[in-house]
C-alpha cells in the first residue's frame, strides 16, 4: 500500500535559484521558422567556420539598434563568455575592477578567478551608490573599469535612476574609467518609463554595452554580444577566434531573422507578461515572510531580493529550505563580504502556482527559525 512504509514525503523541489525563463517563455516554433528561414537564405556561410566577430547580418541588425558601426559589434556564445574575453584581454590581475555589492555572482566570480581587486560599491533601491563611487575616486581608488547591470539588477532587482546616470557618467567624464553596462534585463519592463541607458547617454568612447538574447529569447542559443570601440571589439574578435574560432552561427543567423522579421517585439511582450505575472505572485507570497522582512519588488525582470531580519541566517537555512524543497541563491555568493541575511529568489524559471507553494514553504522555514 502507498505509504505504508512510512517514508517522510520529499517536497517537490521548486528552484527561485535559476534565472532562467519558463518553459512558456520559450518560443520553439518561432525558433524553427526563423531558424528554417535562416538555412533557406543563406545555408552555406551559417553551416561554414565564420569569423570570431559573429555573424555578419546580425552584427549588422545590432550596429543598426545601437547607432553604431558594425564593427563595433562583437557577437558571442553568450554574453558572460563576452565579459571573460574583456577580462582576458583588456584587463590584466591585479586591476581594480567597481561591481555593484550585490552583484551577478558569476561576473564576481570570474572577476576572482581573474586576480582582480575588487572595489564593491553598495546598491541602494534607485541603483548604484553614486555618492560611494565618487568618495572612492576622490580618495584615489579610482577603479580601471565600472561592471554595472543598470536596469532590474542581478540580483537586487534595483534600477540605477536617470539622475544617477548622468551624475556616473560625470564621473566617467572625470575619472576616464571603463564602463560596462550589461543590460540582458532592460527589455522586460512591468511598468513605468525606460530609462536612456549609460552607453546611448554617453558622449565618447568609456561606455561598453553588453547584452544577450538568453533572457528575451532562449538561452540555450547563447547569442550575447558587446558594442564596444573598434580596437578592443577586434581584440575580442581576436580572442574569440583563437578559442572556439567562429561562435555558433545557426544560433545567431535565427536570431538575425527574429528581429528582422519583425518578431522581438512581440515574444518581448510575451515574455514580459510571463514575467509579470510572476513577479505579482511573489510579491504576494511575501507574506508568508517573516516581519521585518525587506523587499523592493522590481518593476522588470528576473529578480526579488529579500533582506532577513536580524538573527535570521539565508546562508544558516539555505539547507532547510533545500530540505523544505526550495532552492535560492545566497546573498552572500553576490559579494565580496558579509551578506548572510539576504537571498535572491527567481520568480522567472517557475509557474505562479509554484511561487505560491514556494513562498508559503520558504516561509514557515524562516519564520520557525525566527521564534
Ligand atoms: C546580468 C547578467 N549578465 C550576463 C548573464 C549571462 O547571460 P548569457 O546567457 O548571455 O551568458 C546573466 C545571466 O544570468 C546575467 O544575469
Amino acid at each position: 500500500m502507498p505509504g505504508s512504509l512510512n517514508c517522510p514525503a520529499v517536497p517537490t523541489a521548486i528552484s527561485f535559484a535559476r534565472g532562467a525563463p519558463c518553459p512558456e517563455a520559450l518560443s520553439g516554433d518561432l525558433i524553427a521558422t526563423c531558424t528554417a528561414a535562416a538555412l533557406a537564405a543563406d545555408a552555406t556561410r551559417v553551416l561554414s567556420y565564420g569569423t570570431g566577430q559573429g555573424y555578419p547580418p546580425l552584427r549588422e541588425v545590432l550596429a543598426h539598434e545601437h547607432g553604431v558601426s558594425s564593427d563595433q559589434v562583437f557577437v558571442t556564445n553568450g554574453s558572460l563568455q563576452g565579459y571573460v574575453f574583456l577580462l582576458e584581454t583588456l584587463l590584466s590581475p591585479g586591476d581594480l575592477i567597481a561591481v555593484e555589492a550585490p552583484t551577478y555572482d558569476r561576473a564576481l566570480l570570474q572577476l576572482r578567478l581573474h586576480g582582480m581587486q575588487v572595489l564593491p560599491v553598495g546598491v541602494q533601491t534607485d541603483g548604484l551608490d553614486i555618492d560611494a563611487l565618487a568618495a572612492a575616486c576622490a580618495a584615489g581608488r579610482v577603479p580601471k573599469l565600472l561592471y554595472t547591470i543598470p536596469n532590474f539588477q542581478n540580483p537586487s532587482g534595483a534600477t540605477l535612476s536617470a539622475e544617477k546616470r548622468t551624475a556616473l557618467l560625470e564621473l566617467v567624464d572625470r575619472y576616464g574609467f571603463w564602463v560596462l553596462e550589461d543590460d540582458p534585463y532592460g527589455k522586460l519592463r512591468f511598468e513605468g518609463d525606460a530609462i536612456t541607458g549609460l552607453f546611448a547617454a554617453h558622449q565618447g568612447d568609456k561606455v561598453m554595452f553588453t547584452s544577450s538574447f538568453s533572457k528575451t529569447v532562449a538561452p540555450g542559443l547563447r547569442v550575447g554580444y558587446i558594442v564596444a570601440p573598434k580596437d578592443v571589439a577586434a581584440t575580442l574578435a581576436a580572442a574569440a577566434s583563437r578559442t572556439y574560432i567562429s561562435p555558433s552561427l545557426l544560433a545567431e543567423a535565427a536570431i538575425a531573422h527574429l528581429v528582422t522579421g519583425g518578431y522581438l517585439p512581440g515574444n518581448i511582450a510575451h515574455v514580459t507578461d510571463l514575467m509579470r505575472e510572476r513577479r505579482d505572485a511573489m510579491v504576494d507570497g511575501l507574506v508568508h515572510m517573516p516581519a521585518g522582512t525587506v523587499c523592493a519588488p522590481p518593476q522588470g525582470g528576473f529578480f526579488m531580493w529579500l533582506e532577513l531580519p536580524e538573527g535570521l541566517s539565508a546562508d544558516g537555512l539555505f539547507d532547510q529550505a533545500a530540505a523544505a524543497g526550495i532552492a535560492y541563491v545566497k546573498g552572500s555568493d553576490c559579494v565580496l563580504d558579509g551578506g548572510e541575511r539576504t537571498l535572491r529568489l527567481a520568480y522567472s524559471g517557475v509557474s505562479p502556482a509554484e511561487i505560491a507553494e514556494g513562498m508559503l514553504r520558504l516561509g514557515a522555514v524562516f519564520r520557525a527559525a525566527a521564534v
